[in-house]
């Protein structure tokens, strides 16, 4: 009798272990874009929610008021000459320029075989990007093959960092590779970090409400009663007197680490002033953007970016509106101050409706 008992209690753990599994795949996946869609609801883990997602919904893939596919090309053209012009505007130097340090090649993944450099930009997408590039070097025959708990592990996933490189490597990728990111608007980026680090803090990263948030409070919040009562987190005023503090934090992102990644600016991250990239894709526009870059990159015949989600990729005035609610205009326009570079640098519209 007791071997089937025993039997049974292992099954039972499997379950359970399978549910736990399930659930981090699920949260991952839909973590990558950056925002759940309210219309959508989330309850088949991994691409297979995102495929039917799409598949329902068809023609809101495409918003009309972009231009035609066809003229994309010219649209990316512009953006790089965007990026030129603003990347010799002295005003803007110290927001712009930056060495490419160790801090920079640890951001960008290289794909050999099709000369292609990636760097990585958080809530964007990158789990796609990183699994395009995984089928590319030729390990999976499509990006529906791979497992999510593979593509973030940097040992196994095949995509090497060019910091693990030689100068001489590195100089010559840099110089004759295909190299893209993707940025989306800056103020959108920082509440989405906002959310995903410290709201939701998913239990795989203990660190930014046990270490990072508290020494943020202890810095930053202007009523310090306040951050000794129990259970009182970091509200995004804090996070946003942190963030637009040029000198100040520099010390404390020390400490972070590469934690900092999710709102340092993205010239800090790709120094796109240093380094001439090929193409920047848009957040906002990445239905055109996706199928671009990997024409541009000549591998559109050999893998295709996983179907996205209607609606997820649409900046969201209301929602930048009602975070920053409460935040006062000074906190706002240091902020600014700290992120106009990448505001600049992209062609995003400055946020005059929180600035005036
Ligand atoms: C950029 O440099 C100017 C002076 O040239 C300085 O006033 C400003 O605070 C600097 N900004 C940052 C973000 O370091
Ligand atoms: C925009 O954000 C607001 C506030 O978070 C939310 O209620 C609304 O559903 C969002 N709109 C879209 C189109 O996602």
């Amino acid at each position: 009798m007791r071997p089937h008992w025993l039997l049974l209690g292992a099954c039972g753990w499997v379950l359970l272990l399978l549910v736990f599994v399930s659930k981090f795949i699920s949260f991952r996946a839909v973590d990558d874009y950056g925002e759940r869609s309210g219309a959508q609801t989330w309850t088949v883990p991994g691409t297979k929610a995102v495929q039917a997602a799409a598949a329902s919904e068809p023609a809101k893939l495409q918003p009309t008021e972009q231009p035609s596919a066809a003229d994309w090309p010219s649209v990316v053209e512009k953006r790089a000459e965007l990026v030129s012009s603003v990347c010799e505007d002295l005003s803007l130097r110290n927001l712009t320029h930056v060495h490419i340090n160790r801090f920079v090649l640890d951001r960008i993944f290289v794909c050999d075989k099709h000369k292609i450099l990636f760097c990585q930009t958080p809530k964007v997408g990158n789990t796609q990007w990183k699994k395009v590039l995984m089928v590319l070097n030729g390990a999976y025959s499509s990006v529906e093959d791979i497992p999510e708990s593979l593509v973030h592990d940097h040992e196994k996933n095949g995509l090497p960092r060019l910091s693990t490189l030689s100068p001489p490597e590195i100089t010559h990728r840099l110089s004759s590779y295909f190299k893209f990111f993707i940025v989306r608007d800056p103020f959108e980026r920082l509440i989405s970090a906002f959310k995903d680090k410290f709201v939701k803090n998913p239990r795989f990263e203990p660190w930014y409400k046990h270490d990072i948030a508290p020494a943020i409070v202890r810095k930053y919040r202007k009523l310090h009663r306040d951050s000794e009562r129990p259970g009182t987190g970091l509200r995004f005023e804090d996070f946003v007197r942190y963030l637009g503090d040029g000198e100040g934090r520099r010390r404390m992102d020390r400490q972070f680490g590469d934690h900092i990644i999710h709102w340092v600016t993205y010239a800090e991250l790709c120094a796109p002033c240093e380094i001439h990239y090929s193409a920047v894709g848009h957040h906002e526009t990445l239905e055109r953007d996706a199928p671009h870059i990997l024409s541009a990159a000549g591998i559109e015949q050999l893998v295709s970016y996983p179907p996205i989600p209607p609606g997820i990729t649409r900046y969201n005035r209301t929602k930048v509106e009602r975070y920053f609610s409460d935040i006062s205009r000074r906190d706002v326009r240091r902020l600014y101050a700290r992120y106009q570079g990448d505001f600049r640098l992209f062609g995003y519209p400055s946020p005059d409706f929180l600035l005036d």
